[in-house]
């Protein structure tokens, strides 16, 4: 296996790998699974698999899960369908920088997305190394943030398009969730910065050594959220990979964030995910 990194943050394409081996060969396994926590983020070309092999290469790192709102495959459980098409015009709901499924109590630990289709150029995906991005913030912002709390919430990402009925009842089955700001990776013990798209507000910024008054407002709150968050954008931290079919990208959730370029309407877009369950996040 040759490990070619790809940028000086994040993110190594693996060459002379096939991911239906690595379903069947230990060994192969744990060498990517090692090489995705170091590099956070692993590419392959020309992954001509089954869709029975993508599930099962991604369930050895853990169980599947589906997703509330993108539907899966009905014959591969797990399988999450991201179909754009010009019939789907506005269903852009991956379009800004996220860690998949934050608005869980146990968000994923980390996914494969094969694609399936893509457009002649355009529909790129973009990393960003969210390790890097907490060991780079000021010492004042760390110091900041040490012990704060933020709520994720699925409401005004997936939900913003729906019905004000069937919006409540989804976020009556995926209530919000509630994360430490900085959590710590449970492979790697590093610290990561983990606020995204999904974050709504500090749960615990309001007390009185910052708060004096009620007037005084949450001085600089929603203002310290947003820079967090926009820390992703930075392009230091960040790889971007131009899709083929079937080629793979197999992600660290809690190390990163990513996004998907929505640049390609009106052409089409097919990809395929199988989302890995992880842990309560510390
Ligand atoms: C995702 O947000 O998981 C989808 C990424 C992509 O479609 O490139």
């Amino acid at each position: 296996m040759q490990v070619k990194q790809l940028t000086c943050s994040l993110g190594a394409e693996l060459v002379g790998v096939n991911l239906g081996d690595a379903v069947r060969d230990d060994g192969l396994f744990a060498e990517i699974r090692a090489q995705l926590l170091k590099h956070r983020v692993l590419f392959l070309r020309n992954q001509d698999i089954s869709r029975a092999e993508h599930v099962a290469f991604a369930r050895r790192f853990g169980e599947l899960e589906d997703h509330p709102v993108a539907g899966s495959d009905p014959e591969h459980a797990g399988l999450v369908r991201i179909y754009k098409t010009p019939e789907q015009p506005n269903d852009r709901y991956e379009n800004a920088w996220h860690s998949d499924t934050t608005w869980r109590e146990a968000p994923q630990f980390g996914a494969v997305l094969r694609c399936v289709e893509c457009p002649p150029v355009g529909g790129d995906t973009m990393w960003a190394n969210m390790a890097l991005a907490y060991e780079r913030l000021p010492e004042h912002i760390k110091t900041q943030i040490a012990g704060l709390r933020a709520r994720h919430s699925i409401e005004a990402s997936f939900g913003a398009a729906m019905p004000i009925e069937k919006r409540l009842a989804l976020k009556a089955q995926f209530p919000d969730a509630e994360h430490p700001v900085v959590r710590t990776h449970p492979d790697t013990g590093e610290k990561i910065l983990y606020v995204n798209a999904f974050a709504t507000h500090f749960t615990n910024f309001h007390t009185p050594e910052r708060v004096r008054f009620g007037q005084d407002a949450n001085p600089g709150a929603p203002d310290l959220l947003r820079y967090l968050i926009s820390q992703a954008y930075i392009p230091e931290y960040q790889v971007r990979w131009r899709w083929e079919p079937n080629s793979v990208a197999i992600w660290d959730n809690t190390a990163t964030q990513h996004y998907a370029v929505m640049d390609y309407p009106p052409c089409h877009r097919k990809m395929e995910r199988a989302g890995i369950i992880g842990s309560k996040p510390y």
